[in-house]
């Protein structure tokens, strides 16, 4: 029989595969706005509040989100705009749902929460410190999380990616498009970042459902690449056969407005060690990447 699951964001970049990889585990009841039999708006709380009541599940998956760092960051300190309602109002309702339906809350969060200063991985020790809109908003949400009377589980991850082409691009097929159209951008040699493998995230998911820890987990895959080797790792392991240049973020940030963190590589040592399978390394993970 399958386990009643109640998610958002199940049909995005993240939660797609998810879905797709548990559909004979979980019986989704996924609060989305294109449902076309019960369109639900997280920002609205009686629509969240009814599908919670309705549902028999003991756990909520939240990872609906506005993921535009951009298009967040057009929008910074503004409380009525789309940035702050999804994330900040929508987590709000969510918790409030939870708690009035006692469900244990596993919130997805972001590596943006931090200033990106640190030169060494964050630890879940590491205080936030976000430096953009969409952190912010992530942080906020997380602060709210963190006050639930119910059982709680925030996973923070960095740069998703997956196995299969979707419709929102990852880093990784935009890097791919970029080497066989010839339009990739020079690759940052001083910024890091610490990638996501979704495939492996989804049985992480998983493992919180089944296990339920509670508190903060990096869930990013607990290693460190700059733009430029990641992007010829995918060159290399994939054959494609591309040039990859250097760049500098330095030179970047002098022109660049918005502010953009330059290292949210994360440790994710306080999650592996509680996991019941394993993970594929990054390089693994990228020799399963299909175009
Ligand atoms: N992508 C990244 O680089 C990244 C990095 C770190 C953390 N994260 C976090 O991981 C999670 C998943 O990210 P993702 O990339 O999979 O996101 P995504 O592809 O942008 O999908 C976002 C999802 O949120 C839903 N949504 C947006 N507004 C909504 C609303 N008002 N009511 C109900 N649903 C709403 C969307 O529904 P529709 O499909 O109907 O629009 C979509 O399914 C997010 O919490 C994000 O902050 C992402």
């Amino acid at each position: 029989m399958k386990t009643p699951l109640l998610t958002t964001g199940l049909n995005g970049l993240v939660g797609g595969r998810f879905a797709l990889d548990f559909d004979q585990t979980y019986q989704f009841d996924n609060l989305d706005l294109r449902d076309p039999s019960q369109p639900t708006d997280i920002t609205d709380y009686d629509q969240v509040s009814k599908r919670f009541e309705a549902s028999l599940a003991t756990h909520v998956i939240h990872l609906a989100a506005y993921t535009d760092v951009t298009g967040a960051w057009q929008e910074t300190d503004n409380k009525n705009g789309l940035a702050y309602q999804v994330n900040v109002v929508g987590t709000e309702n969510i918790v409030k749902a939870a708690q009035a339906t006692n469900k244990h809350i596993i919130y997805i969060s972001t590596a943006y929460v931090f200033d990106g200063e640190k030169p060494e991985m964050y630890t879940e020790e590491d205080v936030p410190n976000p430096i953009e809109w969409y952190g912010k908003t992530k942080w906020l949400a997380e602060e709210v999380v963190k006050k639930s009377t119910t059982p709680w589980t925030i996973l923070r991850i960095d740069q998703p990616f997956r196995s299969d082409p979707f419709e929102k691009i990852d880093t990784v097929h935009r890097i791919i498009k970029g080497i066989q159209e010839g339009t990739l951008y020079p690759q940052f040699t001083n910024h890091f970042f610490g990638p996501t493998y979704v495939n492996d995230f989804g049985k992480v998911l998983d493992f919180v459902v089944r296990v339920s820890p509670t508190g903060i987990f990096h869930a990013s895959s607990g290693e460190s690449w700059s733009d430029f080797e990641f992007a010829k790792l995918i060159n290399d392991k994939l054959q494609l056969g591309g040039v990859i240049k250097e760049s500098d973020l330095d030179a970047y940030l002098a022109k660049s407005e918005r502010p953009y963190q330059r290292n949210t590589a994360m440790s994710s040592r306080n999650l592996k060690k509680n996991l019941d399978f394993g993970q594929k390394t990054i390089s693994e993970a990228i020799g399963e990447v299909t175009v």
